[in-house]
């Protein structure tokens, strides 16, 4: 990753290929923002060009120009804030994110931004990190991510910022873990692998690996990971991921869903609707990394982490619309749609997770694209019992994470009545989504419990913008671990 250093040095006088500065917008005027402390004369220059250089200072606008006398860095690049006065966390973390993203290919750079503050220099931090990722397993050429980030603060000597930029460094390293997962050709990652680079990733932390293979699974009764993933050649694999410090403040489970490609199965899906399907693993990708990032930052709470893992494939072997499968627990489904695979290997990892009772359980998964007619690309969606549902809500906002609650409306659970089984796979067509939470409820019990549906943001398939790259995303990270840190300092 990107090396990222703090420093108190004159931003003017440090050697770097660029140097990056935030430009505001006041009374419908571009302003250079004066985060960096840079002589009169270099911002009253930049300021004059400006106009010329058509900058307007709204996000996501990235121009460069040559830095000029009075800096040592060869390069001045300028980044949009938006509104000049109150510039939001969540728009320092989207500038640094562009400007770095637009600099790939460089050695060293300087970023002169709004870092007054502990927030500040974390968001600074986590946007340029995140702007910087390049996922380029497969590539044989093309630019390298910059290699060498100084971030300017008045308070980079303070304990604070350090701990800020520690922080910073626990989640850009885990989002882009995350999104190096999602990314994967589903050729290399499949349940098994996925189950050992789990393992790998854990070695050397305070997180235990559990793994339970198919055999595993069929002496437990997870009769929904084996029903998905018996039309592959690939077994399916239900990982637990145990952080248990001393003096836990709570007890958390998360559980992700880990289809590491859904074909649909034999209710398979059209060609294009199967090209992005490696994703579909990105619920797994966002709790594995959750865990290694509170157990990173040495949370006081106790974190489970299930990654239910299976390849949805057509095939002799397959499940067949109609099968009634048994969930772990006793509960029967008649499955219906073998598309609507994710809530049944979610159903089994519900129940286990659910069996040690833990204070919370937080369900992410790229359940439905319901969820996408609902909300678009961008925004998750958050169901559940109000607390829970309402405190993920909120802990979005601060991680800067766009999610929306979403209801369980109890009349749509009819529709999922079956002839044969407890319930079946499917229901009402017309909101898809809540029907796939309805179903879920029914695996929870009576335990706090949020579902976040993230079939929209787990995968960028736009183009990059602000710290977003295309591909995986890591969405859902940001929010779990700030709810886990908001539950160890209550
Ligand atoms: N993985 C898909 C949901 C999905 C679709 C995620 C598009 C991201 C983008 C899920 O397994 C699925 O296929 N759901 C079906 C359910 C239906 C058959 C009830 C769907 O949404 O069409
Ligand atoms: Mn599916
Ligand atoms: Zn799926």
């Amino acid at each position: 990753m990107t090396e990222l250093t703090l420093t108190t040095k004159t931003v003017a006088r440090i050697k770097a290929d660029a140097v990056v500065v935030a430009v505001g917008q006041r009374d419908g005027n571009p302003v250079l923002l004066d985060g960096a402390d840079l002589p009169r004369s270099v911002t009253s220059s930049l300021t004059a060009l400006l106009p010329a250089l058509g900058v307007k200072g709204g996000t996501d606008e990235v121009v460069r120009a040559v830095a000029g006398d009075g800096l040592a860095a060869e390069v001045v690049v300028l980044t949009g804030v938006g509104p000049a006065d109150d510039v939001e966390l969540e728009a320092l973390r989207r500038a640094a994110g562009a400007a770095v993203r637009s600099l790939a290919g460089t050695g060293d750079v300087v970023l002169a931004l709004p870092a007054e503050t502990a927030e500040q220099v974390g968001a600074v931090a986590e946007g340029a990190l995140l702007g910087a990722y390049r996922y380029a397993r497969y590539r044989s050429s093309g630019p390298a991510p910059v290699a060498r980030i100084e971030l300017a603060s008045p308070i980079a000597r303070t304990k604070d910022a350090k701990a800020a930029l520690a922080r910073a460094v626990i989640i850009a390293e885990g989002v882009s873990g995350a999104r190096d997962l999602v990314n994967a050709s589903p050729s290399d990652l499949y349940p098994q692998s996925f189950a050992e680079e789990a393992t790998a990733l854990a070695k050397g932390t305070k997180v235990k690996v559990q793994v339970l293979d198919d055999k595993a699974l069929r002496a437990g009764g997870y009769g929904g990971l084996l029903g998905v993933g018996q039309g592959s050649e690939r077994p399916p694999r239900m990982v637990k991921l145990s952080y248990s410090p001393a003096r836990a403040k709570a007890h958390y489970a998360l559980v992700g869903k880990g289809i590491t490609f859904d074909s649909g199965g034999l209710s398979i899906k059209p060609a294009k609707g199967m090209e992005t399907m490696k994703m579909d693993m990105a619920g797994a990708a966002t709790v594995l990394h959750t865990v290694l990032a509170a157990a990173a930052l040495e949370l006081p709470v106790k974190v489970t982490g299930w990654l239910a893992l299976a390849e949805n494939m057509p095939s002799g072997t397959a499940q067949r619309p109609s099968d009634v499968i048994t969930i772990r627990g006793g509960k029967t489904v008649e499955v219906l749609n073998t598309d609507a695979e994710g809530r049944l290997v979610m159903a089994d990892a519900l129940v286990a997770a659910g069996e040690e009772s833990p204070d919370a359980v937080i369900d992410i998964a790229t359940l439905t694209g319901a969820q996408m007619v609902a909300l678009g690309s961008q925004v998750g969606a958050v169901m559940g019992t109000d607390e829970l549902r309402d405190e993920v809500v909120a802990a979005a906002g601060s991680a800067g994470e766009q999610f929306w609650p979403m209801p369980l409306p109890s009349e749509l659970a009819e529709s999922m009545k079956s002839q044969v089984a407890d319930i079946a796979n499917m229901g009402d067509r017309f909101g898809g989504m809540l029907v796939a939470g309805l179903f879920l409820k029914e695996f929870v019990g009576q335990l706090p419990w949020a579902h976040l549906d993230i079939a929209g943001p787990a995968f960028n398939e736009g183009k990059p913008r602000g710290y977003t790259a295309q591909g995986g995303t890591g969405t859902g990270l940001r929010t779990l671990l700030t709810v886990l840190e908001r539950a160890a300092a209550r």
